[in-house]
């Protein structure tokens, strides 16, 4: 039986909720050290120019095709046009179920921080470090954090996703603002703002564009039709460039402010901002153990990454519930039981690739390193090329006339659209996807 489909129930649904999983551990984590890495400021000012142009084109293409089709990934290619074409929802759903459990895993250790934030006294700051590698620790919170990924999504796509993401998306920023004034007032902070904002252009490399590149379509949650299933649950009378554009301009402000927070404490503090993944997980909790207020800050840092962790995997959670829903008549409770409980199973191998498990390799990778790579490096490219060449070459002209109200005729940019769809997203796409390997 199919049931009714919801739609957004305010005129913001659909930013705030995709806002949600745009904003995530790609933001908050990986945005201020890639970008310290990479040029600061020259660094910024090409990821701007990426995700406002090949970002927005291969955004507005998942919009389109959920909101054109209303459907959930594969059942969204099989409505439009059938054939090998619902292969590519195909890969977005798979990606969804090898993404969620490790990123589930992530996001275990955030609340797992915020409680050790809570109980360590600053002086056992060291044992953030134990925590990853603590045998069933990792895996406790992991169970939590998927737990309320369920919780959140059960509750459906009103009362639910919209309802969560309008609470919390707004208590990031305010928890953000009073942690960049902490980290800016910080005496020493002026150079960590210069390594991050400061044009470097000597460091612009063709693999600085290819970070960059990756990095914009991780953060905007493309390839894995999260913007299918947000997008079908937009109404008709909606028109969604606009939209597109404030979601991409919110994932940027928000990893402008997170590497505002992170990259002048670790200057203040001299600590070395090219520490890579651990930055955040090792590096921060030592600078939180010197300076004064340190617990208190800690834990707020440690809630900001969880609930933008949190908005993101239930974005990813609701890709393959809407999916069993759509195409195998599962209802939203059982599906969204059975996915959390599977997908929970699957993350524990991931969960001890940091302790006892740490020389289980394949290819030279952990089980979470593979997990990861398969999804970001193959599954998600290839997802999002399939996305965009379905828009330049299949759904147009269609497409254009799907962008706006059905009384509205399309933009007179859509034909540049159609062409970074037929084109230079899925060539660049592609020269990132080789570049990974
Ligand atoms: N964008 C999120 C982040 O920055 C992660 C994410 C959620 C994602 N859903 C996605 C990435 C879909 C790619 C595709 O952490």
């Amino acid at each position: 039986m199919a049931q009714t489909r919801e739609n957004w129930r305010s005129r913001s649904g659909f930013i705030i909720a995709a806002a949600g999983s745009a904003v995530g551990l790609g933001n908050i984590w990986r945005f201020p050290y890639v970008a310290g890495e990479n040029g600061g400021g020259a660094f910024i000012a090409i990821y701007l120019g990426i995700v406002f142009t090949l970002g927005f084109s291969v955004f507005l293409a998942e919009q389109t095709i959920g909101r054109a089709s209303k459907r959930s990934p594969i059942a969204a290619f099989r409505t439009l046009r059938g054939g090998a074409w619902p292969i590519v929802g195909f890969i977005g759903v798979l990606a969804a179920v090898v993404i969620l459990p490790f990123y589930s895993v992530v996001g275990g250790w955030t609340f797992g921080f915020v409680w050790k934030s809570i109980l360590t006294t600053t002086a056992e700051a060291g044992s953030f470090g134990n925590f990853i590698s603590h045998g069933w620790l990792p895996i406790l919170f992991h169970a939590l954090f998927m737990s309320a990924t369920v919780g959140i999504v059960i509750a459906g796509v009103n009362s639910g996703i919209e309802r969560w993401c309008r609470i919390l998306l707004p208590g990031l920023v305010v928890i953000m603002i009073v942690l960049i004034i902490r980290s800016i007032t910080l005496s020493g902070a002026e150079k960590g703002l210069a390594f991050f904002l400061q044009p470097d252009f000597s460091k612009v490399t063709m693999a600085t564009i290819q970070a960059a590149l990756s990095q914009a379509f991780f953060s905007i949650s493309v390839g894995m039709g999260v913007m299918i299933t947000y997008g079908s649950y937009i109404a008709r009378e909606r028109s969604l460039p606009g939209d597109a554009a404030c979601v991409i301009g919110l994932d940027s402000l928000f990893a402008i402010l997170a590497g505002l927070i992170i990259l002048p404490a670790v200057f203040a503090m001299g600590q070395n901002p090219s520490a890579g993944p651990v930055l955040t997980f090792v590096t921060l909790p030592k600078i939180f153990a010197e300076i004064s207020g340190g617990t208190i800050f800690a834990i707020l840092f440690f809630v900001i990454l969880s609930v933008a962790a949190l908005t993101s995997a239930i974005s990813i959670l609701e890709v393959v519930v809407a999916h069993l829903s759509d195409e195998h008549d599962f209802s939203r409770h059982k599906g969204t039981i059975a996915t959390g409980i599977i997908l929970f199973l699957a993350g524990i191998p991931a969960a001890l690739s940091f302790g006892p498990w740490a020389d289980v390799t394949l290819f030279g990778m952990t089980i979470f390193d593979l997990m990861d790579f398969f999804a970001t490096k193959l599954l998600l490219p290839a997802g999002a090329i399939g996305m965009a060449l379905f828009i330049g070459w299949v759904f147009w002209p269609t497409a254009a006339d799907n962008l706006n109200r059905p009384d509205v005729s399309p933009p007179k940019w859509a034909p540049v659209w159609r062409w970074m769809c037929a084109i230079i997203s899925p060539a660049l796409i592609l020269w990132v996807m080789i570049g990974g390997f």
